[in-house]
């Protein structure tokens, strides 16, 4: 081999070597910025994308109730009308008073019996609704007499 086509084939392998230096470089730039702009892959959780749907009241509003169903526009009102109107009139929750612990013991008993669903984090809001806005009255008018013994009048 001469002198000169060792050199040739020097400076062919150096060649090769920069072409493939060069390519790592750019493959590691190449990563460094797809990190860079998406730097969750990095974590090994994906990224908590928990879906918080908040209810929305759809329908009129007046004097504070709600029309279509005539439940009381107070905090809750949304998860209520999702979850308890599917299956009765809403009529069947407004006309009910109850305590919170008479208001979760109905909704176990649908869970149980009536193939209420779980009503998962917004439970609370539902019970706190109707605890607040169906509670039990106090009694506002005297109570009906009982054992009254009548006479009629003579004249
Ligand atoms: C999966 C169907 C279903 C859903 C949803 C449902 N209920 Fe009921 N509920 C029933 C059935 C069935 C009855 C019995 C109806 C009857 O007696 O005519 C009932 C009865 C009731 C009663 C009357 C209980 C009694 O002792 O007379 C109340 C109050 C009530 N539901 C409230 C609610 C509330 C509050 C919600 C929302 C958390 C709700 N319901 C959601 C099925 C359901």
């Amino acid at each position: 081999m001469s002198h000169e086509n060792k050199f040739k084939q020097q400076v062919r392998r150096l060649y090769h070597k920069l072409i493939i230096a060069f390519g790592l470089i750019g493959i590691a730039v190449f990563a460094f910025i797809y990190v860079a702009l998406n730097p969750s892959i990095l974590h090994n959780k994906p990224e908590e994308t928990e879906i918080i749907a908040i209810p929305q009241v759809e329908g009129k509003i007046e004097n504070g109730i709600h029309m279509e169903t005539g439940f009381v526009d107070e905090e809750g009102l949304a998860e209520v009308i999702q979850n308890c109107t599917n299956c009765h009139s809403a009529k069947l929750v407004t006309q009910n008073r109850m305590t919170k612990e008479g208001w979760i013991a109905t909704i176990r008993w649908m869970q149980e019996t009536q193939n209420l669903w779980d009503l998962g984090n917004q439970e609370e809001a539902i019970v706190n609704y109707l605890a607040i806005n169906y509670a039990p009255q106090k009694k506002g008018r005297r109570e009906v007499l009982t054992n009254v013994e009548w006479y009629s009048l003579k004249d």
